[in-house]
């Protein structure tokens, strides 16, 4: 075991109430729209592409200049610098340059004295195209070999030798959909020019120092020009890691042009057909086993609809091959990964990062061989985990903290796994339409950006004379709860309580050069920055005591009822004025870096994670196979957060988590036409679950062993992980409906989400 700061491992940690709670519900919290718009304000909105994929002929754009409340309009030329607004393969345009290539792409910007003249004035434009073929779907784009970067392929040993020699062998496949963000708060920007070309941002972004250098490179300024700042989002998931860039940028540039502040507030419909989702993959597998269900060879091929441009698709498809062992020891195994380039909206970042889609897919393998064999598969589960002996992932990284045996044993004892699958079998003998399943899977999830470089963060912290104290960091608040996790960290530090510390807004000029608050690190990497800022500043201190006390620093001490120092106490407060006074700094900053990490991506090899986070999740469904609608009855879970910073919030993330995934995998469903145009642009069309759906019964238990790495006071990431918990609830409603005919030893062909739809098809597809 690593050896551990002192510092970090201090008792258990309150569950204070997220910062903005009081704020959140009674309606003061500030979002980008809820400020006061200054007289001159100007608002503005994107002319769409119509075409999935064309060369723009023409664009006539004279009635939408003439349009009533239109001040200017704008298209590529009038960019001065770079027409980009990618994260890495510059490859965006935030205005079409000649080519469109999805439906919805941004052609022009119009800005009006309001949003809904820019609006209306947007869709007076006349474009004549000259259409290219498009490729929309999976199978489209490999039939015509179009991808954004080649195939990748991870692999150990001979899965082709021990497929051949293994006693069992099958293989399948299976489509799994992709998922809008739906944050409540939509995309969001306002710009405001300042003097001397300077310009401000406020944007809803998980981002902002790479809008930052965006407008920075758009408009022909240094990054020390641009101030991109954000005090909270309406949520975000992973929507708004790249794609706030878009309307960030849309601002930045009118707000240039016009010298006017600008505000570009999406629409909802606008915002779904713009943006990007979670990537919708296709599976398809060749799997050998012994009797016992042990897996001993696999081929697995993912392909992934990456839609029109390279976004973060690279590092997302390459998370989903990170996580296709999940809690498995997968001995001969070969990946294929092919990102697939379609004339559809860039797909993103969403919770996981391609993870949970890699994980689906080993779940849905275990269930196969499960049912091949007759047998349980929680026991097929269990045989195969991670262990002693067998504990090197695909990728060579050993899994050295795992926990999932016991995690599961201890949902499998609690949830009370084996009496009720015994009930529900006796129930579906006596039930022909409503049949029910339980299910039970684990989650291992690799902690860091496996990007190596993005894990590294710095923060801020001012102490001020009146003994009040001031943290800023490169993370950004999406609901999650990082700044109160972060501020609990400082107000230990100083041994004073949490309301002493103002969390202030995230600002490129405070904090600079910073990663997106994403890859659920954001407690573990600013956390750390802003513990080593604040330690700084108590060292100060500590000197600063023991020199005017006559004391050994030993002899200080903070606490939680003041400070010590020798013989002498002194409150936090009457420390911090006296040390002012006695000419002592009382701001610093703080660095962290992850330690211990190195990835090769060209091979694919190397420990990319500092640690992994576990869970196991119990479902039980019933599915009415008439009708094809479903009910999740009940779930419990068992979560691993590590030594906690804030079970409360913890506990918030876990149950939101998984009740976002048991949406992806059961209503919310993307549909696009023969043009490539979203049909599902609004809660009318895709649906997200609301509190009917949430289980009757719901019970979440925190596993609260620390993290054998000493990560800050040896807690764990809690962000995504818990996403994937929801992979239960399909692998049951897949049970539910093989219970149709127990006889069969085969999976229905369900695909996901499991609408009706899907689980009728599967429901035919099983019986035929
Ligand atoms: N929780 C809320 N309430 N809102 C969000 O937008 N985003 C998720 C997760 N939890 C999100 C959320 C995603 S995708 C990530 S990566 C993490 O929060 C990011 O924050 P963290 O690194 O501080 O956990
Ligand atoms: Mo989260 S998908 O890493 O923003």
């Amino acid at each position: 075991m690593a050896e551990c700061d002192p510092a970090l491992r201090i008792a258990a940690k309150p569950s204070n109430a997220h910062d903005s709670a009081r704020l959140h519900v009674s309606g003061a919290a500030g979002y980008v729209d809820d400020g006061a718009e200054p007289i001159d304000m100007l608002h503005l909105a994107f002319g769409q592409s119509e075409e999935a994929h064309a060369r723009i002929a023409h664009m006539d754009l004279s009635a939408v200049r003439a349009a009533q409340g239109v001040v200017a309009v704008f298209t590529a030329a009038d960019i001065p610098g770079a027409n980009d607004v990618s994260p890495v393969a510059k490859d965006d345009r935030l205005l079409a340059d000649g080519e469109v290539m999805c439906v919805g792409q941004a052609l022009f910007l119009v800005v009006a004295t309001s949003q809904r003249a820019a609006r209306q004035a947007a869709r007076l434009a006349r474009i004549s195209y000259e259409p290219r073929a498009a490729c929309l779907t999976i199978a489209e784009a490999r039939a015509s070999s179009s991808f954004i970067e080649p195939t990748q392929r991870m692999a150990r040993g001979d899965a082709r030798a021990a497929l051949s020699a293994a006693a069992h062998r099958v293989s399948g496949g299976f489509d799994i959909g992709g998922q809008d963000h739906f944050y409540l708060e939509g995309q969001i920007a306002i710009a405001t020019p300042g003097e001397d070309g300077q310009v401000h941002i406020l944007s809803s972004t998980q981002h902002p120092s790479e809008i930052q250098h965006l407008v920075a490179a758009m408009l022909n300024l240094s990054s020390a020009d641009v101030t991109v700042e954000v005090r909270r989002m309406g949520g975000a998931f992973g929507g708004k890691e790249t794609q706030a860039a878009l309307f960030a940028a849309a601002a930045a540039l009118a707000a240039h042009l016009t010298g006017r502040p600008t505000k570009f507030r999406c629409d909802r419909d606008d915002d779904m057909i713009i943006t990007g989702k979670r990537h919708d993959f296709r599976i398809d597998y060749d799997v050998g086993f012994d009797d016992q269900g042990h897996i001993l060879g696999l081929q697995l091929r993912l392909a992934s609809r990456c839609g029109a441009t390279v976004d973060l698709s690279p590092a997302i498809n390459d998370r989903a091959m990170f996580h296709v062992d999940n809690c498995y020891w997968l001995p001969d195994i070969e990946i294929v990964s092919e990102r697939l380039k379609t004339h559809t909206v860039s797909n993103t970042a969403f919770r996981g990062f391609g993870g949970p889609q890699g994980m689906l897919a080993i779940e849905r393998i275990m269930d196969e061989v499960a049912a091949f064999l007759g047998r349980d598969p929680l026991d097929v589960r269990i045989s195969n985990l991670y262990g002693p002996g067998r504990n090197v992932t695909p990728y060579d990284m050993v899994v050295a903290d795992n926990i999932a045996p016991e995690i599961i044993a201890r949902l499998r004892r609690e949830g009370r796994y084996d009496e009720r699958a015994a009930s529900i079998e006796a129930f579906n003998a006596g039930s022909a339409i409503l049949k029910k399943a339980i299910a039970l899977t684990p989650v291992k999830f690799g902690i860091s950006f496996t990007t190596t470089h993005l894990n590294q963060a710095g923060a801020l912290v001012h102490v001020y004379a009146d003994g009040s104290i001031q943290i800023n960091h490169g993370g950004t608040e999406m609901g999650q709860g990082l700044y109160i996790k972060v501020a609990q960290v400082v107000a230990d530090v100083f041994a004073v309580p949490v309301s002493q510390v103002r969390i202030t807004a995230t600002r490129t000029d405070k904090v600079p050069n910073t990663s997106a608050t994403a890859a659920s690190s954001g407690a573990d990497l600013n956390g750390m920055a802003a513990h080593n800022a604040a330690m700084t500043i108590r060292d100060r201190l500590t000197a600063f005591l023991a020199q005017t006390f006559a004391c050994a620093e030993s002899e200080v001490a903070f606490a939680a009822d003041g400070v010590v120092a020798g013989k002498e106490k002194l409150s936090f407060a009457d420390l911090a004025r006296r040390a002012h006074m006695g000419r002592i700094s009382l701001s610093a900053t703080g660095y962290y870096a992850t330690p211990g990490i190195a990835y090769d991506r060209s091979t694919h090899k190397g420990r990319p994670f500092y640690y992994f986070a576990y869970g196991a999740a119990l479902a039980e469904v019933a599915v009415d196979i008439l009708t094809g609608e479903h009910r999740v009855l009940a779930v419990d879970i068992v979560h691993d957060v590590g030594r906690s910073l804030n079970p409360a919030i913890d506990l918030g993330q876990i149950e939101g988590a998984f009740i976002q995934g048991q949406g992806w995998l059961t209503t919310e469903e993307l549909m696009f036409d023969a043009k490539g145009r979203l049909l599902t642009h609004s809660p009318a069309t895709y649906k997200i679950p609301t509190a009917s759906d949430r289980p009757r019964h719901f019970r979440i238990s925190l596993w609260q062993d620390e993290n054998l790495e000493p990560t800050i006071h040896r807690s764990k990431a809690v962000g995504e992980p818990p996403f994937s918990l929801a992979n239960c609830v399909f692998s049951a409603i897949g049970r539910a409906i093989a219970a149709i005919s127990p006889e069969k030893r085969s999976l229905p062909p369900l695909n996901a989400p499991a609408t009706p739809e899907n689980i009728l098809r599967a429901v035919r597809g099983y019986r035929d």
